[in-house]
């Protein structure tokens, strides 16, 4: 990311303490990028110790400040359990959660199988839910204020075709997001989520776009005639996280050039049409890329 192009003070966030789910890599390690620049000290987790490590590394030689790295599946609540203890032992309470961490891929439903919706539906969903019920108790229990911030898609407001478990549940955490904006809003703790449009990553390219076929090449649909620019991201982000806009409670935002607008943001105009071999070839291609990012996993 281009951190000249954050639109905020160095020191904005001096003091605050976040954990960014999925922050070793893809738009989670650019937030947590925007949140360091400006101060924060940044817990991220994720699947591949290794990963994060480096990421951590990467920021901290880059920015100096302190980003700490914790191996944790988020499907598992005992993990996140004992993670959330390690950083509250390593200085308190945090002051933010971005629930960022999320698994997808496209599919027509029909070639889904249970274990399939699960492996998305038990990080998205479930997951999520984990992680802000843990830390959620633990601020309640010691009266501190705090912001919630989740990464969800435009499909929570019009569903989309290929990637139902996904859609299903983003929708959830979308209605997670303000159900407990109002019933934890009388504690100080605020919730918000970003719908972003095309912000290309590796792991996001990898399984909804396979092989540069599939869903994502809406480039020249979209209104801006671009794809989303990270600090563009993280600007948001830090809006919703930093001091000084706590009014904001309850929404969801969409950041995607008006695609949503222009052509509703989901993967049906493009996959409809393709075939038995298509999907076939796809799925290989999506499968190739989870074994190989099992292989560097240290849990889960
Ligand atoms: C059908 C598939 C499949 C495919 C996996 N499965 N890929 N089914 N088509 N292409 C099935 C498997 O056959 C298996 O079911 C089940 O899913 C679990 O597979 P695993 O590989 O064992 O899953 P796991 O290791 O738990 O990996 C989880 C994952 C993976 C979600 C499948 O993709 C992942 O770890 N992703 C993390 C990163 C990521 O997805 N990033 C993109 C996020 S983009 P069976 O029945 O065979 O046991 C995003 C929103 C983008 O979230 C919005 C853009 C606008």
């Amino acid at each position: 990311m281009d951190v000249s192009k954050l639109m905020f003070r160095d020191g904005l966030m001096d003091g605050e303490r976040i954990l960014v789910t999925g922050g070793g890599t893809g738009l989670g390690k650019e937030m947590a990028e925007g949140f360091l620049k400006l101060g924060a000290t940044v817990y991220i987790c994720g699947r591949r110790q290794s990963k994060l490590d480096e990421t951590a590394a990467e920021l901290m030689e880059k920015h100096g400040g302190k980003v700490v790295a914790h191996a944790c599946d988020i499907r598992n609540a005992d993990a996140i359990h004992a993670m959330v203890d390690a950083i509250w032992a390593d200085g308190g309470a945090l002051t933010g959660v971005v629930n960022n961490a999320a698994g997808n891929f496209i599919s027509r439903t029909e070639d889904l199988s249970v274990n399939g919706f699960n492996a998305i539906a038990d990080i998205v969903m479930r997951g999520t839910f984990y992680v802000t019920l843990d830390v959620g108790k633990r601020l309640i229990a010691e009266g501190r204020k705090a912001s919630f911030l989740s990464i969800l898609t435009t499909w929570v407001w019009s569903g989309s075709a290929f990637v139902v478990p996904s859609a299903m549940s983003k929708t959830a955490i979308h209605a997670m997001t303000q159900s407990l904006a109002t019933e934890w809003g009388r504690y100080g703790l605020r919730f918000n989520a970003i719908a972003p449009g095309l912000f290309p990553t590796k792991g996001m390219s990898a399984r909804l776009s396979p092989g540069g076929q599939g869903g994502n090449s809406k480039n020249d649909t979209n209104p801006m005639g671009r794809a989303g620019e990270m600090h563009e991201l993280a600007n948001l982000a830090v809006f919703l996280m930093g001091p000084g806009a706590e009014y904001v409670n309850g929404q969801t935002i969409a950041i995607d050039g008006a695609g949503y607008q222009a052509h509703g943001g989901t993967f049906y105009p493009v996959l409809h049409a393709l075939g038995d071999a298509e999907w076939e070839q796809m799925r290989a291609m999506i499968k190739g890329t989870n074994e190989k990012d099992k292989a560097e996993r240290t849990t889960g």
